[in-house]
């Protein structure tokens, strides 16, 4: 007898209702009937999803704990829908050693309810090759706070790790090439932002909606084309964090057509808020990069030149949100709104199914190398998200299992939302209750 089956499914890729069978973790077949399970659950015909993958979280562990920690943070993501998240470095130790790497694994495999991975960070790039065999989802570059002369450094080195650890590996040549390390880009402009900055503080008006002004959108096109020059140089996989504006989408798209491995990400707070939420939310709504103008910024119709919607959940406490406009914390949690806020679009009739699922789910797992996630599939892990299209009810975030809690999408109405979260077969969410689970190294 199998470990799992759940019935009434209904599954994009399929035309009329099926079972998704499970044993020890694995989707092992989909049938019409179900097969004889230790446990069956009834999915009721509502719609279930590949487990979500977030590719970019700020969990915050260690060092800044008061925050967020792999275990609220995992329990948020479970809550949200997902099974899979992708640590960021910029912790206390920052993830650039061997050692701050080896560490944080250790605390995420104790602490975390779901699957996992960890980027790197890249100051200490004589540790790099190091890290690189500990197989960090990326490096990851804010190029926000480093210099010109040093990015190029860290493209030259991280491209050379790659070509080195191709050439020891005796596979194929094309699956070589998964185990290049890629780059991911916080991409603004380090010298325009701070010149910018300077200008808007010194003008003293400290309302927050001139933080959009202290860090244009022109510090983020300019880096985008920085960064794309470099890849391209260097023949090096990229990942651009949070495209907020038009401008720099149009330039990624232009690099794509010469280009290969490059993408993009857009989150939950670039697509559907713009400038004038700093006037109801003020620095609540504070991020990096800023909420753009309306004109300016992406829209659900710009969507299918993006590759990943990742949240940037980046939880910060009340008091360091509500310090004034320049002191304030920028980051916003998003990991438990954002498939609301989709699937409230879907409703609207303004995204399909097919595009949350390719850019929540299969895009995330292909450009990240993760061969059994992603995908409702025979063979695939058993991560999954059962979703009630018809539930209804408005953002609160005293419902988080984050420790933020706040958003500037608090009390939007949306209809649609996860209503169970299955991680290697076990159940880690059922109608917003939490349940305890070892997440597992997604890189072993
Ligand atoms: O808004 C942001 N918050 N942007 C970043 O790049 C960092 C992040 C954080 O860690 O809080
Ligand atoms: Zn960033
Ligand atoms: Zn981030």
């Amino acid at each position: 007898m199998i470990d799992l089956c759940i019935k009434n499914c209904k599954i994009l890729s399929e035309p009329s209702s099926c079972s998704i069978n499970i044993d020890q973790g694995k989707i092992i077949d989909i049938t019409k009937t179900p097969l004889k399970a230790e446990k069956t659950i009834n999915a009721n015909n509502n719609v279930v999803l590949p487990g979500l993958i977030d590719i970019h979280v700020h969990f915050r562990d260690p060092g800044l704990t008061y925050k967020e920690d792999f275990k609220t943070g995992s329990q948020a993501a479970a809550n949200g829908g997902f099974t899979t998240v992708m640590d960021m470095p910029n912790t206390i130790p920052p993830t650039n050693t061997t050692k701050a790497f080896q560490d944080k694994l250790n605390i995420a495999k104790q602490k975390s309810i779901i699957d996992f991975g960890l980027h790197s960070g890249v100051e200490n790039l004589k540790e790099a090759k190091k890290i690189a065999r500990l197989k960090p989802a990326s490096f990851k570059l804010f190029m926000d706070t480093i210099d010109g002369g040093f990015m190029q450094e860290a493209f030259k080195t991280i491209s050379n790790i790659s070509v080195s650890e191709r050439e020891k590996c005796d596979e194929s040549e094309e699956n070589n090439e998964t185990l290049r390390p890629m780059i991911t880009l916080h991409a603004e402009n380090k010298d325009l932002v701070n010149h910018c900055t300077e200008q808007m503080k010194s003008k003293g008006e400290n309302i927050p909606g001139n933080y959009a002004k202290a860090r244009p959108a022109v510090a983020e096109e300019v880096a985008v084309a920085q960064a794309l020059a470099l890849a391209y140089h260097h023949n090096t996989k990229i990942h651009f964090c949070h495209v907020s504006t038009k401008k720099s989408l149009e330039l990624i798209s232009n690099a794509k057509t010469f280009m290969k491995n490059i993408s993009s990400e857009i989150t939950p707070q670039h697509l559907f808020l713009d400038d004038s939420t700093f006037e109801k939310y003020g620095n609540l709504a504070k991020t990096n990069p800023p909420l753009r103008k309306y004109a300016e910024k992406i829209s659900l119709e710009d969507l299918k030149q993006i590759d990943i919607i990742g949240t940037d959940h980046a939880p910060h406490s009340l008091e360091e949100k509500e310090k004034n406009v320049w002191e304030a914390s920028p980051g916003i949690p998003n990991l438990e709104v954002v498939l609301k806020l989709l699937l409230t679009q879907y409703n609207n009739g303004k995204i399909g199914l097919k595009s949350i699922e390719r850019l929540l789910c299969e895009n995330p797992a292909r450009i990240f190398n993760l061969n059994t996630k992603g995908f409702i599939v025979k063979g695939m892990d058993a991560d999954l998200v059962i979703i009630d299209l018809k539930e209804e009810g408005s953002i609160k975030s005293d419902e988080f299992y984050t420790k933020a809690h706040y958003t500037p999408f608090e009390g939007v109405k949306y209809q649609g939302a996860p209503i169970m979260t299955i991680s290697r077969g076990k159940i880690v969410m059922d109608q917003g209750k939490i349940y305890e689970n070892q997440g597992q190294y997604i890189y072993p």
